[in-house]
């Protein structure tokens, strides 16, 4: 399969997990691109006057694996702003978030509920995920969404 990795991370928490799934979906023989989307003027604490500095086309992959990372209790804004866009269809895509806080209440459920919801016209969600850095069985889970994530077929 043609599959894209369009991911938001600023830190690296996010693109490490990226490497590892996609790294996974080589290793099973898929075709992999991976796109790092940013904004021209990154700063995480802003969340008005953001510009992308790349917007990669997506037409033609089978499925597109996005990740960004919590900010503010939200979705991050550069990943927002990149959803806003994508036009209408039906594309198969999946989603994890990465966040710090101990709760998946303390932003990253809301970040998948923004994700889901500003892509509903747009993408066929067919796997979540949402990765809590301060936990202690992170590895585990990491693996355990790599598994999820690289499994296509
Ligand atoms: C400005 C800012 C706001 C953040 N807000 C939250 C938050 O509301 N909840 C949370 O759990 N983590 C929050 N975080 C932590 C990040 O979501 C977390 O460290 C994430 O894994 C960073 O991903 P990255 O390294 O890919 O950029 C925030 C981080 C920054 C810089």
């Amino acid at each position: 399969m043609k599959v894209a990795l369009v991911i938001h991370s600023y830190t690296g928490n996010t693109m490490g997990i990226a490497d590892k799934i996609g790294a996974a979906l080589v290793r099973k023989g898929h075709d992999v691109s991976l796109f790092h989307i940013k904004a021209k003027n990154e700063n995480p604490n802003q969340i008005k006057g953001i510009e992308l500095e790349n917007t990669p086309n997506l037409k033609g992959f089978d499925h597109v694996i996005f990740g960004a990372p919590t900010r503010g209790m939200n979705l991050s804004m550069v990943m927002q702003l990149f959803l806003a866009t994508l036009s209408e269809g039906h594309q198969s895509a999946s989603v994890y978030v990465t966040h710090f806080f101990p709760f998946k209440w303390m932003g990253g459920s809301q970040s998948i509920k923004t994700f889901l919801k500003l892509s509903s016209n747009k993408l066929d969600i067919q796997k979540t995920s949402i990765i809590n850095w301060k936990n202690k069985n992170r590895d585990k889970e990491i693996q355990c969404l790599v598994y999820q994530f690289s499994d296509l077929d």
